[in-house]
């Protein structure tokens, strides 16, 4: 145990855990090093926020910029980066998005966004999704389901919220129509035996669900929800805080989709990993929410808000080449899943993939995780896992990263799932 992490122990909550204790001292591009000097590649990526690696130049330099001229404004006065990278976001978001509500983490804006959705309606009941994650404050949480344990210990939640089946057709051992049929039908006896449509403000659902184990909704599911909620009247909240900005190769999920949100809620990667989030709507739906009736201290920062602006710019130079990527990683992952049992499924769009790992009887194989992952530690990379059992690694490198590297990746990855399976 290093020195470091003895203080850390000692001085930090330890309800704060980190994946790996290496202590990482320097960062850049799809790389970080640590105190010995050892280079590791970080397909972490701070949990799909460095989409464009560590300290790019550009975002870096409008960063160090602002930092010289101010801060931070606190609500009291105008600054041009807020307007600035409100702009550049609204030109990148879904049709139909016209503003934008700056806040801090994903959480706060998924609470923004359910406060918006209430005020506007009229309404109360908020339908989520079971497995999804939408963050973990006493709000937010309400709506996670990705593990009971993030909810264990904090009931009473929020009232009126409804949690319905995400299609999930692996775990179900179901075809994608199947489990669609399944979760759509779930939906209508909520509709039956719960709630009436016409109290419900809004379904709140992420477009491929992140922590939930990197399950894509659909094309067909999705329309499916759009098409339910604007025959009630509900609003449409689409959390895009992991799967944006570039992420799933478009800008957002919904435009691979081809999917209206009423509301869309940005965070992680809107400024490569300065604290940053956001709430966007048509100017109708905005419009209707009472000036002074929500508001923030930090939010907007102008700091993270000319780095979220280079961000823009610096993602639409290398979108273009995402998909590239993304097929290479696909055909390579594709080949790795005949070769091995334990790769049961590999799923999702873009540079965001989940490897589904499981026994010889098709059971979510934990431990092949834990093996895999101090596999690939120790050969000099960072990944993460999720899911339930948290047996699907997240394959997300940066939207940037080379081919060479992106190769690395899957080589290590590769060698490890041998060895797990040679052990
Ligand atoms: C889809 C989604 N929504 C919301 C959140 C919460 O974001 P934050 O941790 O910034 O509060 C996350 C975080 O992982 C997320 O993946």
């Amino acid at each position: 145990m290093t020195d470091l992490h003895g203080r850390f122990r000692n001085i930090i909550a330890p309800v704060i855990e980190f994946a790996y204790k290496t202590e990482i001292v320097e960062g850049k591009g799809s790389w970080v090093t640590d105190t010995h000097g050892k280079r590791y590649l970080d397909f972490a990526c701070g949990i799909a926020t460095s989409n464009m690696g560590h300290r790019p130049d550009s975002v870096l330099a409008a960063a160090q910029a602002q930092l010289n001229k101010l801060w931070h404004a606190g609500g009291a006065f105008l600054y041009e980066p807020i307007v600035t990278a409100a702009e550049k976001i609204v030109e990148i978001t879904p049709d139909g998005i016209d503003k934008v509500l700056f806040m801090n983490s994903g959480a706060e804006a998924v609470e923004a966004s359910v406060k918006l959705a209430r005020k506007v309606s009229g309404r109360q009941g908020i339908i989520t999704f079971r497995g999804g994650f939408h963050g973990r404050t006493m709000g937010s949480v309400t709506y996670t389901t990705s593990k009971a344990k993030y909810r264990q210990g904090y009931h009473p939640l929020l009232p009126s919220t409804f949690v319905t089946p995400f299609p999930h057709p692996f775990g179900w051992g179901m075809t994608q129509e199947e489990a669609n049929d399944y979760a759509l039908r779930e939906l209508e006896f909520k509709f039956e035996f719960e709630v009436t449509p016409e109290e419900i403000a809004a379904f709140l659902v992420e477009p491929m669900q992140g922590e939930g184990g990197y399950y894509p909704a659909s094309h067909a599911f999705i329309h499916e929800l759009r098409s339910i909620a604007d025959t009630h009247g509900i609003l449409l909240i689409v959390d895009e805080v992991q799967t944006g900005f570039g992420r799933t190769g478009d800008w957002f999920t919904s435009q691979v989709y081809d999917l209206r949100p009423d509301i869309l809620v940005m965070g992680k990667a809107i400024a490569n990993g300065l604290p940053l989030s956001a709430v966007g709507a048509s100017a109708e739906v905005f419009d209707a929410w009472p000036s002074g009736s929500h508001g923030t201290t930090f939010g907007g920062n102008p700091v993270s808000c000319a780095a979220s602006a280079a961000n823009v710019d610096a993602i639409r130079e290398i979108l273009p080449g995402v998909q590239h990527l993304s097929d290479h990683a696909f055909s390579r992952w594709n080949e790795i899943k005949e070769e091995h049992h334990i790769v049961g499924d590999v799923r999702g769009l873009g540079l965001m993939i989940g490897i589904e790992l499981v026994t010889e009887g098709n059971e979510p194989d934990t431990e092949a995780f834990t093996s895999i992952g101090g596999y690939a530690h120790e050969a000099g990379m960072f990944i993460l896992r999720c899911g339930p059992s948290g047996n699907v690694i997240r394959f997300i490198p940066p939207l940037n990263v080379s081919q060479d590297d992106l190769d690395t990746g899957i080589d290590i990855l590769h060698d490890a799932i041998r060895a797990y399976e040679a052990r």
